[in-house]
């Protein structure tokens, strides 16, 4: 097995190293507060007794699973606590990929870069479909690729790199086809609470034994350092994912899943809402930036990213390196997402600086 790394670290070392200050436009963190609950539950933490320093329960403290069960209309034992979204996919594409219904994973083109990685690393072989212009993924461009090969179909809304959000006919759609063929839906749904159109169509709506829906708190509550997240699964498949995580992790971090669940309980919906709001102006004050650059550009509707692409510019890794260099902002070339976007950057919209990084890049490109 051939280990890549990601794309992401390499832009990352090269702006450290750059020799002048650079934005970071490349990672996936918020950079505002969580919310106050959590910092509390997390001071409280320290004093309790030192009985809650010891394993949680290896699928998750039974008080953020029930929360979690409540809010999503499941079950509490199809509730895996996973450390974030990446496991939680890990967990959901290795279940399957086991089941010995075919090997192959559909995948979207551009895709977030982790999900190939995990298919070869699981022994499983990928093929894309393209989606279109606006992000959006036809469901039958996803029929016409399935076969009975196909072990999983793996989508993310609202979408890291597009900042597409699929209708809920796209997600039935997309339920029915994996049921014809005997596969997984697995469904992305970390960016749920960052969608900006209203649009967003989760597939626990979708009422199939054949799709898992994953999530964490990692951008939700600002806290992608915490590692909590969850997948939910239907009851058959369960039994083998909670013993996989056994297996891998023993159990997850207990201080981080005790402060997420009072989080929960204790934040209301102006928590999400505040930090929405403060997306919506950014997406305004960048694409009124890239205008003035006169570069093409996606407005998303939801999660935390635009792509640009500047003409003469395409967005390979050195190109990145390039403006790195020569204006101060780090971005992620688009051939890091596949290869429909590799004209394009991907720039992450969480730095307090980003009307000085839409500046620098009026200044470089306009
Ligand atoms: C689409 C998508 N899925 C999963 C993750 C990883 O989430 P977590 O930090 O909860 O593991 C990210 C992080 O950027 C993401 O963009």
């Amino acid at each position: 097995m051939n280990y890549e790394t990601p794309l992401f670290f390499q832009v990352m070392q090269y702006a450290v190293r750059a020799e002048r200050d650079v934005i970071d436009m490349v990672s996936g963190n918020p950079d505002w507060e969580p919310p106050a609950a959590l910092r509390e539950a997390l001071h409280e933490y320290a004093d309790l007794e030192s009985d809650r320093f010891q394993y949680p329960p290896s699928e998750g403290l039974r008080e953020l699973r029930e929360g979690i069960a409540a809010r999503r209309g499941v079950d509490e034992g199809q509730v895996v606590v996973t450390n974030g979204a990446g496991e939680a996919n890990y967990l959901a594409m290795a279940r399957a990929l086991e089941r010995e219904s075919g090997s192959e994973v559909l995948l979207t083109d551009p895709v977030y870069p982790y999900y190939p990685g995990k298919t070869s690393m699981l022994g499983g072989s990928q093929r894309f479909v393209p989606v279109g212009e606006d992000g959006q993924l036809e469901p039958e461009a996803v029929r016409a690729a399935t076969s009975e090969e196909t072990a999983a179909i793996v989508v993310n809304t609202p979408n890291n790199p597009t900042g597409a959000v699929y209708p809920a006919e796209t997600m039935r759609e997309l339920g029915e086809i994996a049921e014809a063929y005997d596969a997984i839906l697995v469904s992305d749904e970390v960016y749920d609470h960052y969608d900006l159109s209203g649009e967003f169509s989760s597939a626990l709506e979708v009422d199939s034994g054949n799709r898992i829906v994953t999530n964490a708190f990692s951008k939700s509550l600002a806290i992608t350092g915490f590692r909590v997240g969850y997948a939910i699964f239907p009851e058959e498949l369960v039994a083998d994912a909670k013993s996989r995580h056994m297996l891998v992790n023993v159990a997850g971090s207990r201080p981080a899943q005790y402060a997420v669940s009072r989080a929960l309980h204790e934040t209301g919906p102006e928590y999400y809402e505040t930090n929405r709001e403060l997306l919506r102006e950014r997406v305004d004050t960048f694409t009124a930036a890239l205008e003035d650059a006169g570069a093409e550009y996606t407005r998303p509707d939801g999660a935390f990213y635009v792509m640009a692409r500047f003409e003469d510019f395409p967005g390979t890794l050195e190109n990145t390196e390039r403006l790195i260099d020569g204006a101060g902002v780090a971005g992620m070339p688009g051939e890091a997402f596949g290869s429909a976007r590799e004209e394009w950057l991907r720039f992450a919209l969480v730095t307090p600086r980003l009307e000085e990084a839409a500046d620098r890049l009026v200044a470089y490109f306009g």
